[in-house]
């Protein structure tokens, strides 16, 4: 695509004490998400052959618009959103229409993090991203792949697997037919009768062993923001 996106991000921290949520860890998760969403991640040298030409570029830049942050002793905030209100102890959203807001807060129940589509309540649009797989911080999901991931649903992107067996779609025609996620570091994985694409960032594999979208998911994410679409308040 010609033209760059430009989405400015709202970081909203409800965590334990002040600072636990570190500058250095919102600092490299911007940094991640901008590798990322430029085709610029120093993994994707790791394409099999037989996907390299659906490697694409978003082209997408996020910019660090503001940090906020509240103290909460609450142990884990769930999947109903209560983080997203500030009469629940939470941090209200910064107008949705023109910032990409990331709330960091304990989930729970081993949720690294959770996203609302294009076309819910605005209050509620975003992603929430666990303090331990926010950005730079260890591990097998602490390099930042769970916001790319979440931010993927906020653009319209599907599970390469359809969310169901081999008969449900991603409406993405690039990403090969899967009948499940894969987890860890997968060798080459076969289901539903093709090549699973592993790597792409909308499977559930390790942060290390993901390291692409697709062309297809470039173009359905895209149409968010051409005239009509539901994120064109980002570019008019
Ligand atoms: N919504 C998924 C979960 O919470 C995110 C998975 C992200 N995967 C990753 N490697 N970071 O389980
Ligand atoms: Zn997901
Ligand atoms: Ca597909």
């Amino acid at each position: 695509y010609a033209n760059e996106i430009i989405i400015p991000v709202v970081i909203n921290i409800i965590e334990k004490y002040d600072g636990q949520v570190t500058q250095e860890q919102i600092d490299s998760q911007i940094a991640i998400l901008n590798e990322d969403f430029n085709n610029l991640n120093s993994r994707t040298v790791n394409t099999p052959l037989e996907f390299s030409t659906s490697v694409a570029n978003f082209d997408i830049t996020f910019t660090q618009s503001s940090v906020k942050r509240t103290i909460s002793n609450k142990k884990s905030w769930g999947t109903r959103d209560a983080m997203k209100f500030s009469s629940q102890g939470g941090i209200d959203a910064t107008d949705p229409s023109t910032y990409l807001n990331i709330w960091v807060c304990e989930i729970g129940r081993g949720i690294l993090g959770y996203a609302q589509f294009p076309g819910g309540p605005e209050a509620t649009d975003g992603v929430v991203i666990g303090p331990n797989y926010f950005g730079e911080t260890g591990g097998n999901y602490g390099h930042g792949r769970t916001a790319t991931h979440e931010i993927g649903h906020w653009l319209n992107l599907r599970h390469i697997w359809g969310d169901g067996g081999c008969s449900y779609d991603d409406f993405v025609t690039d990403t090969p037919t899967s009948d499940g996620p894969n987890y860890g570091c997968p060798e080459e994985t076969i289901n539903c009768g093709t090549v699973d694409m592993t790597m792409n960032y909308m499977d559930y594999v390790y942060d290390d062993c993901m390291y692409m979208f697709t062309h297809g998911q470039n173009d359905r994410s895209r149409s968010l923001f051409t005239s009509g679409g539901y994120r064109y308040s980002f570019v008019d």
